[in-house]
């Protein structure tokens, strides 16, 4: 397995399911669907207290609530209000099962597709697989390869004015770097400096559907949170119909030479494309609020968690230095294709397992399934819960220290498939995730060569800073940084 790669289900298990960690599991194995429905409901984490009261434990704390509960075992059930009960799963076999082996009896969860509609992020079955084609000539690495400069254009114009002495909130700054990288290189539209602030909000907005405090109440409540949401999909959805409407104006004669999203969409519908059912007018603005959604926080995320990282390991931060030192000028595709860049990718790599940004995948069972002899009914919610696994000790030694330098050649080739899965895996791994590495060490690489941070916020209690889980793993809202010049 390769950082940039991640699963995609070819190679060979070396670590199996070693079943529960208390020794009470069986391992799976029904046969026909008979002895399936015959199998128990998976346990609600008996350490957790009565199920009716884990939403309040959940709000309150998910991440020590997931680390208590699959402490025990690989399968466990919560509840939650207004969702019911759910089976979280915390073991790669699982991961995989779900997510490519048997990847017929899940489907995405709801959810997503209330939010943004038919965008690729949430179809599924024969639409799914036309979108896929049609988006991917896009992210393959010779394309991505292409924004490098955009990237660190963007990543110089905005760290360029940070000033030594200056206090950061750094999450904002980075969440505002991803939407000027995102938006020039896949949108084709440069946000500005100190601009755009409508665009910035609406992006951040997509996020507030997604709050644990909304899942109790019934959809159609108008509640602030909802609000704010509708608000911010209308003016991103507005923004997709004037840029569309722009470049339709010049369409590209070859839609297969374009590069970005808004160029190929045009493109093809000029090209008189119609078979490929993403190309009506509500579609396309799907697709492009979904990618926005995508790919902006989860990359911000990685990029807050990494600065962290370096600034609070200065034995780390010190080798990061001297390798983007070492650099002739700013960081560049060519740097990253030779190698010269090859501890950064480390940081990163160990970054997405401590703190992967999507840290649950939520599907749904379309059968009554079974793990390590546990029934999950037809209709009911699955968790694959990608943070504990990527943190368990049966994979990963000393699992909480952040450790670049396990990332050996040999560690890689033997680790389970699906230990390590930031990306998802199977068919539907995350299509922007060459883009996302790229913007993430090009990034580090230019703030690293000017630059050095200090964290002055308090430490969490979860071997890290104070964390926000929300629909991604974040950094807890106004951590400050202290920069000092290089
Ligand atoms: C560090 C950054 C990122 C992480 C950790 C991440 C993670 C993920 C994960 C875990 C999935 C699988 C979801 C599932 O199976 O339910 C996914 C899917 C997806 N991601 Fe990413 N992502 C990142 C960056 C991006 C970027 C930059 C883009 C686009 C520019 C993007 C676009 C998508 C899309 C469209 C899908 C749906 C793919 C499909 O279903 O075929 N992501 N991502």
């Amino acid at each position: 397995m390769s950082s940039d790669t991640g699963p995609t289900g070819g190679s060979i298990d070396t670590v199996g399911s070693e079943g529960p960690h208390d020794g009470e599991q069986e391992s799976g194995g029904a046969g026909g669907d008979d002895e399936v429905s015959d199998l128990p409901l998976a346990p609600y984490p008996p350490n957790l207290g009565n199920p009716k009261l884990h939403a309040l434990r959940q709000v309150r704390d998910p991440i020590a609530f997931s680390d208590r509960a699959a402490a025990i075992r690989d399968v466990y059930r919560i509840w939650l209000p207004g969702i019911g009960d759910i089976t979280n799963l915390a073991h790669p076999d699982h991961m995989k099962r779900v997510l490519l082996t048997e990847r017929g009896k899940f489907r995405k969860s709801e959810d997503f597709g209330i939010a943004f509609g038919d965008g690729l992020l949430t179809v599924e079955g024969e639409e799914w697989a036309q979108q896929r084609k049609t988006l991917q000539p896009l992210f393959v690495r010779e394309s991505v390869m292409d924004h490098a400069d955009t990237m660190v254009e963007q990543a110089q114009r905005r760290v360029g004015r940070w000033e030594g002495g200056q206090q950061l909130d750094l999450q904002a700054e980075m969440t505002d770097l991803t939407l000027d990288v995102l938006f020039a290189a896949i949108l084709g539209r440069e946000l500005e400096l100190d601009g755009d602030e409508k665009i910035r909000r609406s992006a951040e907005a997509l996020h507030d559907w997604f709050l644990p405090t909304s899942y109790p109440l019934p959809r159609w409540l108008p509640t602030p949170a909802r609000r704010r949401f509708k608000q911010g999909k209308q003016t991103l959805q507005d923004e997709a119909d004037r840029l569309l409407e722009e470049a339709a104006r010049d369409p590209p004669s070859d839609p297969t030479e374009a590069d970005d999203l808004i160029n190929l969409l045009v493109g093809l519908r000029a090209a008189g494309v119609t078979d490929s059912g993403m190309l009506t007018d509500e579609r396309l603005r799907d697709q492009m609020v979904s990618i926005i959604f995508a790919g902006h926080d989860t990359t911000t995320t990685s990029l807050t968690f990494a600065l962290w990282a370096l600034a609070e390991h200065p034995d780390i931060r010190e080798r990061f230095h001297a390798e983007v030192d070492a650099l002739d000028g700013p960081p560049t595709a060519e740097d990253i294709e030779e190698g010269r860049l090859a501890f950064t990718d480390k940081l990163v790599t160990e970054t997405l397992r401590l703190f992967p940004p999507v840290y649950a995948l939520p599907r749904v069972a379309d059968e009554d399934v079974q793990f390590d002899g546990y029934r999950v009914p037809e209709g009911e919610r699955v968790g694959v819960i990608i943070r504990r696994i990527q943190r368990d000790p049966r994979f990963f030694d000393r699992p909480d220290t952040f450790d670049p330098d396990r990332w050996t050649p040999e560690f890689r080739q033997e680790l389970h498939d699906f230990a390590y899965a930031p990306f998802g895996g199977g068919p539907r791994i995350c299509i922007g995730r060459q883009f996302a590495l790229l913007e993430a060490k090009l990034s580090l690489a230019t703030i690293g060569r000017n630059y050095e941070l200090y964290y002055l916020g308090e430490e969490g209690k979860h071997d890290g800073p104070p964390l926000s889980p929300q629909m991604t793993l974040r950094m807890k809202e106004g951590q400050e940084f202290l920069v000092t010049e290089r």
